[in-house]
């Protein structure tokens, strides 16, 4: 099995004896060293969520077309639209400078456990994370002081290790290349999370720094960075089994997760959170349709709500269909069996168990306030304006109150400019409709309901809660420029909690507050405390097994092995995918299945040069590895043995999706875009031979 999102710094001697043994040619220096140039100076933190790797001496970035996605969509207009098709800069000066975005390189990791554990030893709750911060300030202050770089402390095994990350930041970020929509997110939803995958996901930007090479601000005096390391490119294709590695910066898992943990996703919170998004998700689509500029405008959000939705539909699937709850009591079971007697621990899982069934009552009223509410953009810019109205309370000086109103007021701007309000306008109506439908009674804001109800009728009619939601809209000042200024010249409290938008928002989020986030905080933190120690157990139980930490967006590598595999009975999943089985989806005019005729001309020429694969006599487009990522590895480089880029990882197989609690060694698989695919799309299809002569190309 090739579960592991190891630490690069601190490989162990076992682990990395079976990377050799799988097809490893590197030494451990060649992975990762603070002396010397390794692949680690490679790899970088993309935007806020996303990998991507440095390919060319003059700082190329390759990363996804989902990880672009944003930048590429706000560079678009419906005039010049390269989301839609696609863009390529000749030369450097015709690259698009991505306001915004930065990127980060990783300087060192330090282990700091030994400052900060002993201190730690003892404390629980709101001091341990007090004593946590306390202690973390100085040694982030030390790391950083006089050099520019940014630094964090992060906990490993829920707090049994604690690990400085040093990072250098760069935030001239230019936009040199992406393929159009229909090749970089074809497929779109429906093949969102699965295998077989005909999706182009990548897209290619460069980072910029000083005369110095160091990070800049934005100016046309800076110059392309020279990189510490870039990757080679190997064009010599897969082969099953080949040595497939991963670098990247994984999100998060849970794999310590407990059965009750389990049980609280697949029952409340992944159920809700998908029927919410269900309505939210219609209601933008039914507009973006009609409509170019608002599929621009909303593209970004609709991806990332839609990616999820998916995901967390798949996850309950399989975690039942796995019987993952069933395996953890189990697991459970014998770590109390070997805590008998032993006083720090023999109790944990009846602790668990109380504190579970303390917040499960109110897990799906919470649920409905985030996902729900809180969808409905206007609703969620409207209760940002609670810092206002506690301003205005406070009577706060004058100097602090004009702060606090202009940011409401640069808020607002950023609002209005993604605000499409036909969608906005449905998903207040049926998101309120819904949690007066399926939250408990007694959990519902106080008299909301009836007033609701004695002002506009019946509470089990659609139509009261169009009606509302129509009023709502007319009347707040959010969306009228002379009302909205008058009050921000003068802001007064009445003013603002008589403002229709605000006074719905605030309903539901004073109710939370007041009511259930701190039954909501009190089982975060005991939580907490008890995972920290149920790992602490688990060490003490096997201390010397090879052990990775959860994954917590620092950056960690996966070995494993390109490999096919049998979804269910009598059916047999190739490794790779083709140009053929992209022309196979294709539907003429489709939202997700259509194709750029280029690509269709291209393909009936058999124009694959260099890049067609021998064994296949086609060009390969996708494949699949048997390497351990999740979400934050999107962009991540799939490496071969000798250190080559081989594709770029871009998801998980549906069969897997329980990944982020429990890894199943039979069906995970990441998917990835073949390195040829990419640089055919660029080269062929881009016409952007200019990219191609920046590689290091490996034939
Ligand atoms: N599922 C992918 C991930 O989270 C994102 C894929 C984006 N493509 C899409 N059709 N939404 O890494």
């Amino acid at each position: 099995a090739d579960e592991g999102m190891w630490l690069p710094y601190i490989l162990g001697q076992e682990v990395y004896a079976n990377m050799v043994k799988k097809g490893l040619k590197l030494t451990k220096e060649q992975l990762y060293s603070i002396n010397k140039a390794s692949i680690k100076d490679a790899i970088i933190i993309f935007g806020g969520g996303c990998t991507g790797e440095i390919v060319s001496n003059q700082g190329l970035i390759f990363t996804n077309h989902h990880c672009g996605y944003g930048a590429i969509a706000s560079a678009s207009s419906v005039e010049h639209n390269y989301l839609r098709d696609g863009f390529y800069a000749k030369n450097q000066a015709e690259e698009i400078p991505s306001k915004g975005l930065s990127v980060q390189f990783l300087v060192k990791v330090e282990d700091v456990s030994a400052e900060l554990m002993p201190a730690l030893k003892d404390l629980k709750g709101a001091e341990y994370t007090k004593k946590l911060q306390e202690l973390s300030a100085p040694i982030v202050k030390k790391a950083t002081e006089g050099t520019g770089y940014e630094a964090r402390v992060f906990p490993m095994f829920k707090g049994n290790q604690f690990l400085l990350f040093v990072y250098e930041r760069y935030t001239d970020i230019r936009l040199v290349g992406t393929p159009p929509e229909s090749v970089g997110k074809y497929g779109g939803d429906t093949d969102n999370w699965e295998w077989p995958r005909h999706t182009g996901d990548f897209s290619v930007f460069r980072v910029y720094a000083n005369k110095e090479n160091k990070p800049a601000e934005f100016s046309k005096e800076n110059v392309p960075l020279k990189p510490k390391h870039f990757l080679p490119v190997s064009i010599k294709g897969v082969k099953e089994n080949d040595y497939a590695m991963i670098f990247g910066y994984p999100g998060g898992t849970n794999r310590y997760e407990t059965s009750y943990g389990v049980k609280l996703k697949t029952s409340i919170d992944n159920p809700s959170t998908v029927n919410l998004r269900d309505v939210r998700l219609k209601a933008m689509f039914e507009e973006m349709k009609k409509d170019p500029a608002v599929k621009l405008q909303l593209a970004s959000s609709y991806a990332g709500i839609a990616n999820y939705w998916k995901f967390f539909d798949g996850e309950s699937k399989q975690l039942l269909k796995y019987k993952v709850f069933e395996e953890k009591q189990k697991e459970e079971a014998a770590f109390t069996a070997w805590a008998k007697g032993k006083p720090e621990f023999e109790n944990l899982f009846a602790e668990y168990a109380k504190i579970y069934a303390a917040w499960e009552p109110y897990a799906k009223e919470r649920v409905y306030l985030t996902e729900g509410i809180l969808g409905s953009p206007l609703a969620n810019y409207a209760s940002s304006l609670a810092a206002l109205e506690d301003a205005i309370l406070k009577k706060l000086p004058a100097d602090a109150m004009a702060k606090t109103i202009a940011t409401a007021d640069a808020a607002r701007t950023n609002f209005l400019a993604n605000e499409n309000k036909p969608s906005d306008l449905k998903i207040l109506a049926a998101t309120l409709h819904m949690f007066y439908n399926d939250v408990p009674k007694d959990q519902q804001p106080a008299g909301f309901f009836d007033k609701l109800k004695a002002a506009y009728g019946d509470l089990n009619d659609d139509k009261t809660y169009k009606t509302y939601a129509a009023y709502v809209f007319a009347n707040t000042m959010i969306f009228d420029d002379a009302k909205w200024n008058a009050f921000k010249s003068n802001p007064d409290a009445v003013t603002l909690q008589n403002d229709p938008a605000y006074s719905y928002a605030a309903s539901f989020v004073k109710n939370y507050v007041g009511r259930y986030l701190p039954l909501y905080n009190q089982f975060v933190i005991a939580n907490n405390d008890l995972g920290r120690r149920y790992l602490e157990g688990v060490i003490k139980q096997a201390p010397n097994k090879s052990r990775y930490p959860d994954a917590n967006f620092t950056m960690r590598l996966s070995y494993g092995q390109v490999k096919s595999y049998e979804p269910r009975d009598a059916v047999h999943y190739d490794y790779v995918t083709t140009m053929s089985g992209v022309m196979e989806k294709y539907v003429p005019g489709d939202y997700e299945f259509d194709l750029p005729a280029k690509l269709i001309e291209l393909y009936n020429k058999k124009d694959f040069g260099q890049y067609k694969d021998a064994r296949k006599n086609d060009l390969v487009v996708g494949f699949i590895t048997t390497n351990d990522i999740t979400g934050g590895n999107s962009g991540s480089p799939v490496i071969n043995g000798n250190g080559e880029l081989i594709g770029l990882a871009f998801d998980g197989n549906y069969e897997a999706l329980s990944h982020k609690i429990q890894f199943d060694p039979v069906f995970n698989r990441t998917i990835c875009v073949d390195v040829r695919y990419v640089l055919w799309c660029i080269d062929k299809l881009g016409g952007a031979p200019n990219i191609i002569n920046e590689l290091k190309i490996v034939k």
